[in-house]
C-alpha cells in the first residue's frame, strides 16, 4: 500500500497514529468526572491555561465565573488528573487535560461538550427506553436527535464538532488498514463535515469524493489544502436516496444510529446507486459474542437512548446486510475500537 499513495501524507498519518490512543483519554474523560470536564471544556479553561499556569482569579475573570466557585471546580479537576494544582491558588495543565484545548490535534473538547450536555440529559432518561423500547431522548427533548439537532445551531456545532473530533482519531486508524487503491470515487453518506473522507484523499490523489448529509454539518467543513477541490459537499436524505455510481459508500458511525428496518434502507439506497463492482464501507465497533466486557456493549445503550439505534455483532452485520442484497467480503480490525465491514452485490 505504501508504493501506492503519497508518501508524505502517509508519514503524516503514521505519525499522528498515536493520537487514536486518546480514545483511551476519552473514556476517562467521560466516566464518573463528566459533569466536571464537561463544565471546564464549555469555559474554555484549556485555551486559557495554554500559555501556562494561571491563578483562579485570572480564570474567573477571563470566563465570567464565581471565583470561589471556579476555584472548587479546578482543584476537583487537579484531583482527578485533568489539571495540575501548582500551588495554593494556581493551576495548570495536565497531559490529560491537554485533550481539552480547543485547537491541538487529537481535541476532545467538542466531543465532551456534546456528550456532556444533550446525550448527558438523555441517558438519564434510560429507565424510559428500557422501559418502552423507545429513544428516550425522544422523550427528554421533545423531538429526535437529527431534527434537534437541525433546529438548534448551537448543539449542531457542538455535536458535528465532536464527531470530528472522533473521525479525526479513527482516520488514521482507518487509512492504515485498508487500502483505498483502485477506488477512484467515494460517497462519505452522513460523512458529517467530512474529515474521514479528507484524511482519504489527502493519501489518495487519484480519488474525489463527495460528503453526503443533511446539510447542517456543512456550516464549517474543514478543507485541507491538498483535497479540498476533490471532495465536494452535497445535502440530501439518504432515506430517499444517496449520490450515484461511485466506488464506494462509507458509514461512518451511520449504521448503528439506526433500526434495522431503517438500516437496511439506507444500505439499499446505497446499493442502489453504486457503481459496478462497487462496495460499502462500515465502520462500527462489533459486539463479540463472548460474555466479556465490550466497550461496544455500552455505546449500545448509548444507541437505544439517542436515536432507537444499536451496535452489532458479526452475524447481525451479516444478516442485515443480507437483507440489503449485499453479503459480506471481509471484515478488516483496526487499531481503533471499530472495524470495516467491507460488502459489495450478492
Ligand atoms: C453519528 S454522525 C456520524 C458523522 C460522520 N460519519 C462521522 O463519523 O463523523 C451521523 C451523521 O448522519 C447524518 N444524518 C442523519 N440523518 C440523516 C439523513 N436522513 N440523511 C443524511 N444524513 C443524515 C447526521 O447529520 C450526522 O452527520
Amino acid at each position: 500500500m505504501v508504493a501506492r499513495i503519497a508518501l508524505r501524507p502517509f508519514l503524516r498519518v503514521l505519525n499522528r497514529a498515536r493520537r487514536t490512543r486518546a480514545l483511551k483519554k476519552l473514556k476517562s474523560l467521560l466516566s464518573d468526572r463528566l459533569f466536571s470536564v464537561k463544565t471546564a471544556a464549555k469555559l474554555g479553561i484549556a485555551d486559557l491555561l495554554e500559555g501556562g499556569p494561571q491563578s483562579s482569579l485570572v480564570l474567573a475573570a477571563a470566563t465570567r465565573s464565581d471565583a470561589p466557585s471556579l476555584y472548587r471546580l479546578l482543584r476537583a479537576l487537579s484531583s482527578i488528573g485533568v489539571l495540575s494544582q501548582v500551588d495554593d491558588d494556581r493551576f495548570s495543565l495536565s497531559r490529560l487535560g491537554n485533550a481539552l484545548r480547543s485547537n491541538v490535534p487529537g481535541s476532545l473538547s467538542a466531543i465532551v461538550i456534546t456528550i456532556g450536555e444533550i446525550h448527558y440529559q438523555a441517558c438519564g432518561e434510560l429507565l424510559h427506553s428500557v422501559q418502552t423500547g423507545a429513544p428516550a431522548f425522544n422523550h427528554a427533548f421533545g423531538t429526535s436527535l437529527f431534527e434537534y439537532l437541525q433546529q438548534n445551531t448551537e448543539a449542531a456545532g457542538a455535536f458535528n464538532r465532536g464527531m470530528t473530533n472522533l473521525a479525526s482519531l479513527l482516520a488514521n486508524a482507518v487509512v492504515l488498514a485498508y487500502d483505498f487503491s483502485g477506488i477512484t470515487s467515494i460517497v462519505d453518506v452522513g460523512g458529517g463535515e467530512g474529515e474521514l473522507l479528507m484524511k482519504i484523499l489527502e493519501l489518495y490523489p487519484e480519488t474525489s469524493g463527495v460528503v453526503f448529509d443533511l446539510g447542517n454539518t456543512f456550516r464549517s467543513p474543514k478543507r485541507t489544502v491538498h483535497s479540498a477541490e476533490r471532495c465536494s459537499y452535497v445535502a440530501g436524505n439518504f432515506f430517499d436516496s444517496v449520490p450515484e455510481e461511485a466506488d464506494a459508500y462509507l458509514l461512518c458511525g451511520v449504521i448503528h444510529d439506526w433500526s434495522d428496518d431503517l438500516a437496511v434502507v439506507i444500505l439499499k439506497n446505497c446499493r442502489k446507486a453504486m457503481a459496478k463492482n462497487g462496495r460499502v464501507l462500515i465502520l462500527e465497533m462489533i459486539v463479540p459474542k463472548a460474555r466479556s466486557g465490550s466497550f461496544s456493549k455500552i455505546l449500545d445503550l448509548n444507541m437505544m437512548v439517542m436515536t432507537g439505534g444499536r451496535e452489532r455483532t458479526n452475524s447481525e452485520f451479516h444478516a442485515l446486510l443480507d437483507a440489503a442484497d449485499l453479503r459480506v467480503t471481509r471484515i478488516v480490525p483496526t487499531m481503533a475500537p471499530q472495524s470495516i465491514i467491507e460488502a459489495m452485490p450478492k
